[in-house]
Parts: structure tokens; sequence; C-alpha cells
């Protein structure tokens, strides 16, 4: 899968971008990145991007011209004119914004699906609307709160959706993790059995494949239900029977220890 990323800042990307799964999955052909410095299709002498906002007020404007030449020639999408509008490029072109849809684990499994997939981080106080209107096809939020610039936000972004590329992951299994369904994951344990007197889970230490798993699961729906209750609604019209009885269960078992 290859991933775009148009930034002011694209020094910012390789310490985090080359560095352990992501580098590896580089390494191997699986991933490949490419920045692109919106700054080389500013304007003039200074290669300016902003400006005054129109109306005035506090702040500087992404101006349109720097991040429309970037997706133009930097990723080969041509944009059109109002007279002339351009058919919609064949990948997403995502612009980072708080005002954007919530970037979530149901999005990273839609966008990794694309062979490839564009982001536009943002700066300053704002973008003229034109870019947010043609030039990018979403604009998509990290969560309720402002960052200074799109660029963490799209490392977010290209982390979560990179992982789920086929064989991006060695061994971890993508579809156990949280979130891949609306439930959270169970806890882990690892050697040694006993540290400090907090000791693991018996079942975990009885080789019964069967009964681990079913532990598992049922540690996830308390997890779920103790700190995310919310994701329950969901979850709960794709529970099996089986499912469903141990559910039952872990909210007897909740209730009866007074914890809903
Ligand atoms: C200081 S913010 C601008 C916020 C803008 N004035 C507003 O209120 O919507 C600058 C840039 O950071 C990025 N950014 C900030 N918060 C973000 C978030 N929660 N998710 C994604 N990108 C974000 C966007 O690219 C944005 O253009």
């Amino acid at each position: 899968m290859r991933f775009d990323i148009l930034t002011l800042f694209p020094g910012m990307f390789e310490p985090v971008l080359g560095e352990s799964i992501l580098g590896r999955a580089v390494n191997q052909g699986l991933i490949e990145f490419h920045t692109h410095n919106i700054r080389d299709w500013g304007l003039g002498r200074h290669k300016q991007v902003d400006d005054y906002p129109y109306g005035g007020g506090a702040g500087m404007v992404f101006r349109p011209e720097a991040i429309f030449g970037a997706i133009e020639e930097g990723l080969g999408v041509q944009l059109g004119t109002a007279e002339e509008p351009a058919p919609p490029p064949d990948f997403p072109i995502l612009l980072m914004s708080p005002q954007g849809q919530v970037f979530d684990q149901a999005m990273a499994q839609e966008l990794a699906a694309y062979p490839r997939l564009a982001l536009v981080c943002g700066h300053y106080e704002g973008l003229d609307e034109r870019i947010v209107r043609y030039a990018v096809t979403r604009e998509v939020s990290v969560g309720d709160f402002v960052l200074t610039g799109g660029e963490l936000a799209a490392m977010v972004i290209v982390d979560a959706v990179a992982r789920l590329v086929p064989e991006v992951l060695a061994e971890e299994s993508p579809g156990e993790e949280s979130h891949s369904r609306p439930l959270l994951e169970y806890p882990h344990y690892t050697r040694p059995a006993n540290f400090r007197g907090w000791t693991v889970p018996d079942i975990l230490v009885s080789g019964h494949h069967a009964k681990v798993a079913e532990w598992r699961f049922k540690e996830s729906l308390r997890r779920t239900l103790q700190r995310r209750s919310d994701l329950l609604a969901k979850l709960e019209p794709q529970l099996d029977i089986k499912e469903r009885k141990l559910l039952e269960q872990v909210r007897e078992e909740e209730e009866s220890q007074g914890h809903s």
C-alpha cells in the first residue's frame, strides 16, 4: 500500500515511520511512504503558502495554490476548475481536520482496502474553503481536541491503517484486538507466573485452549462492560447464542460484586 503525505514538515515523519513494525514493512516492500513538502509549491521567492483571512480576524489561512499544486503535481491527480470540474480521484485524499469524521477502527479497515491513500496536513488557523471542497475527498479528525498541525493526526491514521495491510503484522492478529469488533481486548499475562505475589489466572497456564479462549472472551466482555458500556449496544446484535450467554454471566457476576 502506498501512503502520500502532504505536509509543511516532512522531517517529522521519517523518525516515526522508519521505526519498528512500519519500518520493517517498508523494508519488506509491503508499504511505501512518500512525503511531499507543500512549500515546494509555495508562491514567489519566499514560497508563501499562507495569507491573511478575508474579512479579518486572528491567524493565517492556508492559500489554495500550494495544496492544489502538491496534489496535482505531487500526486498526479487533476483537480479541475469551477468551469471544468475533474472526476474524483481513484484513491482517498484525506484532510486532517478537527471538523472531520472521527477516525476509528472501522474507518481504518475501510481505508486499508485501498492500494493508495493520501493525507493532507493542515496548519495555521485554517485552510481556504476551496481546498476543503475541491481538493480533498474527506475530512478526518483524530478526536475532539485541537492540534497545532495535522502531522500527528496523519501519523496516527497511517499507523492504524498500515498495520492492517496483509503481512505487516508478523505474528499479532488484528482480528482479536480492541475495536476490531466493538469490544476491548482481554488482559494479557506473561512470565513469571508469580510476580511479587501477584499470580497469573490458573486457566491461562492450564494448557486447555478452549477454556482459555472462553476466559479471554469473557474478560473482553467484562472490560467493555466496565470501561466502555457504550460499545455494548453495537456489539450485542453481533453476538451468537453462546456469546450472549457469556455476556449474561458477566453481567450477573459484575452485579453480584456491585460493579455495575
Ligand atoms: C490549529 S488547527 C486549526 C483548527 C481550526 N481553527 C478549527 O477550529 O477547526 C491546525 C491544523 O491542525 C490539524 N488538526 C488539529 N486538530 C486536529 C484533529 N483533532 N484531528 C485532525 N487534525 C487536526 C488540522 O490539519 C488543522 O488544519
